[in-house]
């Protein structure tokens, strides 16, 4: 964007007498497992392919014994295979199958994580297991009774195995689990107790010595027979707030400190699934986790939902958000099955009084007392007291049909009816605008809806030509929850071109947070080689963390959100939409927090009229986003934009720079009243 004066002038005035109270919970995130977010990501699980449920429906190469590896040490032979017989749960059907043929110096398995398993010196790592003996010795040797029996079956073994062969009683010997360096070198290693004739949880930790980014997890047995083993579990001690089962704590630190008021999850399009067969059913992903069911990801790989809906509402409680979790709307995905858009599929009409059922359990789960059916569920997972479950969304961007509408309707007033102070957030599609958005919107008139959730994933361009796009909106219809939105710039890159666009779009955003209460970038993490959907929020592989431009948008508008918005005019020659501005206060602190984004080439002065605010203290501080339009923070590399603060004198009318291309937060405070 060009101006012709190199030093533009501009007035920004605020209205203090048409104050609006806005969404308290305006900025939030959308959280969906798709580029390896979760498994592999924030579910800190170093295992890869825990429970040997693998398949070669979610990649071509893929089998129950997918990153595992027979491991054959100093003449020690052996096989791994899979069982089906007798598993821990239905629900988790196949398992590992260690058979010892030659001990030698051991014979195990080796699973080397999501491309490797980063440990550090000093810390810890729980590991869990379940094994169950299936043999000792020989595969067919006779059982003790029979061998020593007159007739001998014809499965007799040698007389030089029997005597070389262990009782079934004195179970498989030394089991060892340790964590090795890809030349093998120990790194920490614990001797693992004896496991039954049944399925036995097994657990121990193993202390590491020495820092690797890419060792491989290791057990091994040391005398022939054969082991099963399923739901092989290794957790960093440290993770988020030290939670069994929980989550990366630098990612997590990462999310939490976007001061999210609200967690959409679990998608998406994860959530209405790829056929019906794949919607995402709660109740699957709660429990142990050796009985929750895995199954395939929409986005091409495996979902273990051991980040399931406890550790989901867990992390929100953690992080001080509130939960929005999405239903399926008794349809699947309309790209189901290669079918390009046509794919939805209804669930059967007499299956829906269960389906629905299972929404009406998940809002007791959430918010029942320990005493109920579901809400003591959650007890047994180590929450009694309610999660306080205040939204729930019905649907993800659906195809709108009747199809779709029926089984939509049929779930929405079932849940007002025994919870009407649930809000729901209803679906208009994939787009801002088109045949799915106005059948949506229809549905969210005729119903009622309290919200309705728009997805639009556009050119920066756009979000600068529609900054007015909410002050149009009815105020007496459903609000919005803009439940995923970026701007993609050329190549899909995340310029600071296209956090600007989002920043400009969010100033409109704040000053409509009467009528778009939530809000949310889309997607909010990508791991590095597994990227499905770009661009992304937050980048990261299994050590590092990196911050897009974008996410420092997030960030500042997350840290300076409002409870109050006032009106700004912005009195700027020329071109229309160069500058955007909002200004809202913080209720705590009193603080009145003006947010001026910028995409003009050349710096603008601006004239700042705060008068009609009252006294304004003479120190105020002001944040700057900003830089080369086309500059990209790059993975591993120190971020190129960044946000610095610092103070300026402040005063009711005060003349500000804005810096060409940038983002400017400037806080205020009210001077106090003389007496
Ligand atoms: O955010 C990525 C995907 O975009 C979501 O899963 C879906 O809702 C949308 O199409």
């Amino acid at each position: 964007m060009t101006t012709n004066n190199p030093f533009p002038t501009a007035t920004i005035s605020v209205q203090a007498d048409q104050p609006k109270a806005i969404s308290p919970d305006l900025w939030g995130i959308f959280f969906e497992d798709l580029n390896y977010a979760a498994d592999g990501g924030l579910y800190a699980e170093l295992i890869q392919n825990r429970s040997f449920e693998y398949q070669v429906t979610e990649q071509p190469t893929w089998n129950c014994l997918t990153a595992w590896e027979l491991v054959e040490r100093g003449g020690g032979e052996g096989s791994l295979l899979v069982g089906a017989a007798e598993p821990i749960h239905p629900n988790n059907p196949h398992y590992g199958v260690l058979q010892v043929n030659q001990p030698g110096e051991g014979v195990g398995l080796m699973n080397a994580g999501f491309g490797g398993i980063s440990v550090q010196a000093g810390q810890l790592y729980d590991l869990s297991l379940f094994a169950r003996v299936l043999f000792v010795g020989e595969r067919w040797a006779p059982h003790e009774e029979e061998a020593n029996a007159e007739e001998v079956t014809v499965w007799a073994p040698h007389e030089d195995d029997l005597r070389a062969a262990p009782s079934r009683d004195e179970g498989l010997g030394q089991i060892i689990a340790r964590l090795e360096s890809a030349s093998g070198e120990v790194l920490g290693e614990v001797q693992l107790p004896s496991p039954g004739k049944d399925w036995t949880r097994l657990s121990a930790t193993i202390s590491v010595s020495a820092t690797d980014e890419a060792a491989r997890f290791v057990l091994l047995m040391h005398q022939k027979g054969g082991l099963a083993l399923d739901v092989v579990s290794l957790f960093p001690r440290q993770t988020f707030r030290e939670r069994p089962n929980g989550l990366r704590a630098d990612l997590a630190q990462t999310i939490a400190d976007l001061k999210p008021k609200f967690v959409r999850f679990p998608g998406g399009c994860l959530v209405h699934g790829n056929g019906l067969g794949n919607m995402y059913r709660w109740k699957d992903t709660i429990g142990p986790i050796e009985q929750r069911r895995e199954q395939a990801n929409l986005w091409g790989y495996h979902q273990t939902v051991g980040l399931g809906y406890t550790e989901y509402f867990q992390f929100c409680e953690d992080i001080g958000a509130k939960p929005l979790p999405v239903v399926p709307a008794g349809v699947c995905c309309q790209n189901s099955n290669f079918t390009s858009g046509k794919g939805q599929k209804g669930l059967p009409l007499d299956e829906m009084p269960a389906f629905i059922q299972e929404v009406l359990d998940l809002i007791e789960w959430a918010n029942g007392p320990a005493d109920s059916l579901w809400g003591a569920k959650r007890a047994e997972a180590g929450h009694p007291e309610p999660f306080g479950l205040e939204y729930l969304g019905i649907g993800n961007e659906e195809h709108i049909t009747p199809v779709f509408k029926e089984r939509f309707a049929m779930i929405y007033e079932a849940v007002k009816a025994k919870h009407p102070g649930i809000i729901v957030v209803g679906t208009v599609g994939p787009f801002h605008s088109g045949k799915d958005y106005d059948e949506g919107w229809k549905i969210a008139n005729e119903l009622e809806l309290e919200m309705v959730d728009e997805h639009y994933y556009e050119q920066p361009e756009w979000f600068w030509n529609n900054l007015e796009r909410y002050d149009r909106y009815n105020r007496a219809t459903s609000a919005v929850y803009v439940g995923e939105y970026a701007a993609h710039d050329n190549e899909r890159k995340s310029t600071l071109r296209s956090a600007l666009a989002e920043a400009a779009y969010m100033t409109a955003l704040e000053r409509n947070g009467d009528v778009a209460r939530l809000a949310s970038y889309a997607p909010l993490l990508a791991k590095r080689g597994h990227f499905h959907w770009m661009p992304d929020l937050i980048y990261f592989d299994n050590t590092r963390v990196s911050l897009t431009i974008n996410y420092f948008v997030q960030q500042l508008f997350g840290q300076n959100a409002g409870d109050v918005s006032f009106p700004v005019t912005i009195d700027f020659p020329g071109e229309l939409n160069v500058l955007a501005a909002s200004c809202v206060r913080e209720d705590a602190s009193g603080d009145l927090i003006l947010k001026i984004v910028s995409r003009a080439d050349v710096p603008v002065l601006a004239q700042l009229d705060l008068s009609s605010m009252g006294a304004i203290e003479s120190t105020a501080s002001y944040t700057v986003l900003g830089g080369d339009p086309l500059a990209e923070n790059l993975f591993g590399q120190t971020p190129v934009v960044s946000p610095r603060t610092s103070n300026i004198p402040a005063s009711e009318r005060f003349s500000y720079e804005i810096p060409a291309h940038s983002l400017n937060v400037i806080r205020v405070k009210a001077a106090p009243k003389m007496a």
